[in-house]
């Protein structure tokens, strides 16, 4: 339920991301609403805000008139909107064609506009002027993510009585590629007004701070930034996580079980499903998996009544260039392979270029045998980690990209170069002929490490670094409630 806000809130806890974590949509009556969006961060988030009587600011998709703050199922949001041209150069632009490919090892070139970088800082500005107008007398500011890296420093100069804490959801570039960008300084010296910075791997956390020894000339110590004024910024790693057991629940219900039927009866129920789940994107080596995928056809290892591949395409970003290249490419090569390898009626590949409910992604990883996750450079992945969650007996096998910040933990996947086609199309072969008793092995201890790392660990571990490093003399947060 949407209901209007009280306009001079302030709150202990304001939680700032470049998007709302509610996406608009119409109701049967033909009026306007909102719908919580699918996903980890707010499952993790919801009950430390709620907790706290928090607000969340965020874009709210498109570029409508300034809205106002309003409350949607118990959530407190703070509408920031952007216009026609704040979109194109701080969101399409700035973020997703200068940021995005450079932080994940140039999988694209990156593009360096002085214009898009005069609207990053603009836009930035803006989400910390707002964060300074919400924010309760030392309150706590969590800011998430690359596209609004500059706001922990404007917000500090704009309130320097706040806790301020920043978490990178994507991996942060060794030295010799983040020193490309122009602006380096002014992005490493925006991250250092928060108190914490989180990253997703401790490789990342140590890029940071040599990053900030080199190009800032601050002192640091471990994971400690020591700042001319006094204050200590703490950089270090907090892989982030998914709502394990609210998935593992989900996926043991009838109507998901039958699903997952259904899906493999529509399938023609080959003796394998392999699965693909990714936001169509470059980095996440889609085109070169299913390449492996049709090689191993080609080489006579199996043919579609043997195996199919179930590949989930979610659109996303779709007006910036490289990704409708990308998505031209990916659907050429799924209409080539289908004609080489195909049957009547028998695709070797099912390409769905959409999203989907929770429960018809529940009853998909359910459905597949084996779960084909190969980034050339993610932050985490969350796939692969639902995919995990959702496989109740213990059985399947996920073949998971190196490169991955998931491959840190899920350690008996097929672990896979994905610049390497042929240890690719190994793995698909050796996971699909795995036998039962290596797949529970292997599933086993990934589920153990999912339930005892889940997001719900992972938002409580950032909260409570962030409350000791700026020590007592703050407003002690209520923790989260455990779910
Ligand atoms: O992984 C980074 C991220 O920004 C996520 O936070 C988000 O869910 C995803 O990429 C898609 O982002 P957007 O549609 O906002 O560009």
């Amino acid at each position: 339920m949407v209901k209007s806000m009280k306009a001079d809130l302030h709150a202990d806890l304001v939680v700032v991301a470049n998007r709302l974590p509610v996406d608009r949509v119409t109701n049967p009556d033909g009026s306007q609403g909102w719908r919580t969006s699918p996903g980890g961060l707010v499952t993790a988030i919801e009950p430390v805000l709620n907790d706290n009587d928090g607000v969340w600011i965020g874009w709210p998709g498109g570029t409508d008139e300034a809205m106002e703050p309003f409350t949607d199922n118990g959530l407190h949001l703070v509408p920031l909107s952007m216009s026609e041209q704040e979109i194109e150069e701080h969101y399409e632009g700035f973020s997703n064609a200068t940021l995005w490919p450079l932080y994940h090892d140039l999988a694209a070139r990156p593009e360096f506009h002085r214009e898009w970088w005069d609207t990053y800082q603009r836009v930035n500005r803006r989400f910390a002027e707002k964060a300074a107008e919400v924010a309760a007398e030392g309150g706590t500011v969590w800011v998430h993510d690359y596209q609004l890296q500059l706001v922990p420093a404007m917000l500090r100069e704009l309130r320097p009585d706040l806790t301020i804490g920043f978490y990178l959801h994507i991996p942060f570039p060794p030295g010799e590629l983040f020193q490309q960008l122009p602006w380096r300084r002014q992005i490493l010296e925006g991250l250092l007004g928060a108190d914490l910075v989180g990253f997703q791997l401790a490789g990342a956390a140590q890029n940071f701070i040599r990053l900030v020894r080199q190009r800032v000339g601050h002192k640091t110590h471990r994971d400690l930034v020591y700042l001319p004024d006094g204050r200590t910024v703490r950089a270090t790693a907090f892989p982030i996580s998914i709502d394990a057991r609210g998935l593992d629940e989900l996926s043991r219900t009838e109507s998901v079980v039958k699903r997952s039927e259904e899906i493999r009866e529509a399938l023609g129920n080959p003796r394998k499903v392999f699965l693909g789940v990714d936001r169509l994107d470059y980095t996440k080596g889609i085109y070169a998996r299913l390449r492996a995928f049709a090689e191993v056809i080609a080489d006579g290892h199996f043919d579609v009544d043997d195996a199919v591949f179930v590949q989930v395409a979610v659109p996303s970003r779709e007006q910036v260039e490289t990704y409708k290249v990308l998505r031209d490419e990916i659907e050429r090569l799924v209409g080539r392979i289908n004609g080489d390898h195909g049957k009547l009626g028998q695709p070797a590949i099912h390409y769905l270029h959409s999203s989907y409910p929770r429960e018809e992604m529940a009853a998909l990883y359910r459905t597949a045998d084996v779960m084909v996750v190969t980034p050339y450079r993610d932050g985490m992945n969350l796939v692969a980690k639902e995919y995990v969650a959702c496989r109740a007996n213990d059985d399947g096998a996920l073949v998971l990209s190196e490169f991955a910040g998931a491959a840190d933990e899920l350690r008996q996947a097929w672990l896979v170069n994905p610049y390497d086609l042929n240890g690719m199309k190994q793995a698909l072969l050796d996971a699909y002929r795995a036998e039962d008793r290596e797949l529970g092995r292997r599933m086993r201890a990934m589920r153990k490490t999912i339930r005892q790392h889940d997001v719900a660990a992972w938002a409580d571990s950032f909260m409570s670094s962030l409350a000791e490093v700026r020590g007592a003399h703050r407003k002690t947060l209520q923790p989260a409630r455990k779910s």
